[in-house]
């Protein structure tokens, strides 16, 4: 791709900065390489932007948001900001910045890495070979239906809506996805008693009909979480609503030894942001302790899906496999015998072995 690609940089809080530090120097690597061309401007965001500014997500960071090809995001969030009210929480911005941009897909890759069998929750057995991509409906379900509190604060509701083409858009990107990967598509509703889940089945199954190659099923969400610890190399592509996928893939997070490992980017037609999975991680911010990883994994997945970039994705994707496989550990994946290094360690590795190749 010829063109300078506009990319947004939201640190955000806690971790934010030092993860999103070193997949920003990770990408400096792969720039000379590839010619690549991109700009970076930084935007604040969360509640280094409710400090600044008095909101999570200030005008100024809406239009750069929206005049870039896409959003490189660390995290936000932290106890300081939690006794704030509802709207001007650091979460209320994320949903804003979704909501701006139309972000209506979110890809969450959840793959066991072999290196880190030994120190992974689940029996070797139960993850070995898992490699699963969980696509979450963003933008709506209970997340941005009606809600509301009663005037005596002692009774509230949320509401799940959907419509037709919601579905229609989501189940259609999980199908192109599953058409690239194992033909495999599990669809995840709660049928047996949601109207919204009836009307996702429904539409899913149509759907299907214009990809005969993709082999669909459906499950409902109870049994699917039992089924990601019992047998989650079943699975290939997942598509699901924003709740439920919000659960599974945290769920599904464990699968793949630590939440740190995990990358996710979140897709509109047009816009983009790459992001990793994990939280802010208030209790680690600053000490040098975060896992880069997933950082620069989700960096791998903006080559790959805005810079249109392969090679250089897969490049980042093999230099982690290789810093693991020479044993180096941040404490979030560490067992015996492994090398334990800092968050500036983890990811100057990478960058070393990136230039390695
Ligand atoms: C996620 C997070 C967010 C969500 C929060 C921070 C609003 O849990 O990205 O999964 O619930 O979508
Ligand atoms: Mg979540």
């Amino acid at each position: 791709m010829s063109e300078t690609l506009k990319i947004a940089v939201l640190r955000g809080d806690g971790v934010g900065p030092e993860v999103v530090e070193q997949a920003l120097s990770v990408l400096e690597k792969v720039k000379k390489k590839y010619a690549l061309k991109y700009t970076l401007r930084e935007g604040i965001f969360g509640g280094a932007a409710i400090d600044a500014a008095g909101e999570p997500f200030p005008q100024e960071t809406r239009d750069l948001a929206q005049a870039s090809d896409a959003v490189f995001f660390g995290a936000i969030g932290g106890p300081k900001w939690d006794g704030v009210k509802a709207e001007l929480r650091p979460e209320s911005g994320l949903l804003s910045l979704r909501k701006t941009l139309g972000l209506y897909a979110n890809l969450r890759p959840a793959k066991c890495w072999s290196q880190l069998m030994a120190q992974a929750p689940l029996k070797e057995r139960v993850i070995a070979g898992v490699d699963i991509l969980i696509v979450r409906e963003l933008l709506g379900g209970a997340y941005f239906g009606k809600k509301g509190l009663s005037s005596d604060g002692q009774a509230a509701y949320d509401t799940i809506e959907y419509s037709e083409p919601e579905v229609r858009r989501i189940v259609k990107i999980a199908l192109e996805l599953a058409a690239g990967r194992k033909n495999k598509l599990t669809s995840v509703d709660k049928a047996n008693v949601l109207e919204t889940s009836r009307l996702w089945r429904k539409v899913a199954a149509d759907e299907a009909k214009a990809f005969p190659q993709v082999s669909l099923s459906h499950l409902y969400v109870d049994n699917c979480a039992m089924q990601l610890c019992l047998n989650p190399a079943q699975f290939d592509v997942i598509v699901t609503e924003n709740m439920f996928g919000d659960i599974l893939s945290d769920q599904a997070s464990v699968l793949g030894g630590s939440m740190g490992m995990l990358p996710s980017a979140s897709l509109s037609d047009k816009a983009a942001l790459y992001e990793p999975i994990h939280g802010s991680a208030p209790d680690i911010a600053g000490q040098n302790k975060a896992n880069p990883l997933a950082a620069i994994l989700s960096a791998a997945m903006m080559l790959r899906l805005t810079f249109k970039n392969e090679s250089a994705a897969a490049d980042i994707e093999r230099a982690v496999g290789a810093v693991l496989d020479a044993g180096l550990r941040t404490a979030d994946i560490w067992s015996e015998g492994c090398k334990l290094v800092g968050t500036k360690e983890m990811g100057a590795a990478v960058a070393d072995t990136l230039s390695s190749f």
